[in-house]
């Protein structure tokens, strides 16, 4: 198993994964390329994307961070490779990177319904800190945001 940087050659693989995950964010082309692009000169905001692979590309997790608050934008594992650790390992990774670069949070919204997700994020210690009313649609539900905070 690895985790690595995403390319820009990985977006059909990332795109194959999400689109066979309903709860996952649903991106369109120009939202994928996006990722890769270079940030603005003269700003702190960053993208972060992660892939894991085994014989093939498994999952991706997409981040961004602006100063020391860091947020998960999507994170999906292939249908036929779920409840084997991998979504916990990416997460892990991201965790890692934010707490070595000095970030105080990371945030991110999930569908209220999305037990497994849910259950993800509070295994490494998210904890509920919000909610967004009928924040998403096709089906309109409720977000709930979840925080990690880093220890001072
Ligand atoms: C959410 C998702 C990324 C989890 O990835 P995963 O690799 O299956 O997760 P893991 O195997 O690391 O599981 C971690 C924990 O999450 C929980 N979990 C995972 N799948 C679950 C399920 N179907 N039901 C209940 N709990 C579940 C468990 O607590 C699990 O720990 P355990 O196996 O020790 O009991 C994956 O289900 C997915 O891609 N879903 C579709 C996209 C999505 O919803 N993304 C999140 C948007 S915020």
């Amino acid at each position: 198993m690895l985790i690595r940087a995403a390319r820009s050659e990985d977006i059909p693989a990332m795109q194959a994964i999400e689109k066979h995950a309903a709860t996952a964010a649903h991106w369109t082309d120009s939202d994928y390329l996006k990722i890769f692009e270079s940030p603005e000169l003269q700003t702190d905001w960053r993208r972060i994307a992660l892939v894991i692979e085994e014989d093939k590309l498994q999952g991706f997790l997409v981040a961004q961070t602006v100063g020391g608050e860091w947020e998960i934008e999507n994170v999906a594992i292939a249908a036929d490779a779920r409840r084997r650790g991998l979504g916990t390992r990416l997460v892990g990774e991201l965790l890692d990177m934010a707490r070595a670069q000095g970030a105080s949070a990371v945030f991110l919204e999930v569908r209220e319904s999305n037990r497994a997700a849910r259950a993800l994020y509070e295994k490494w210690a998210f904890v509920e800190s919000g909610r967004r009313r009928q924040y998403y649609r096709e089906p309109e539900e409720d977000a709930v945001v979840f925080k990690f905070t880093f220890a001072s």
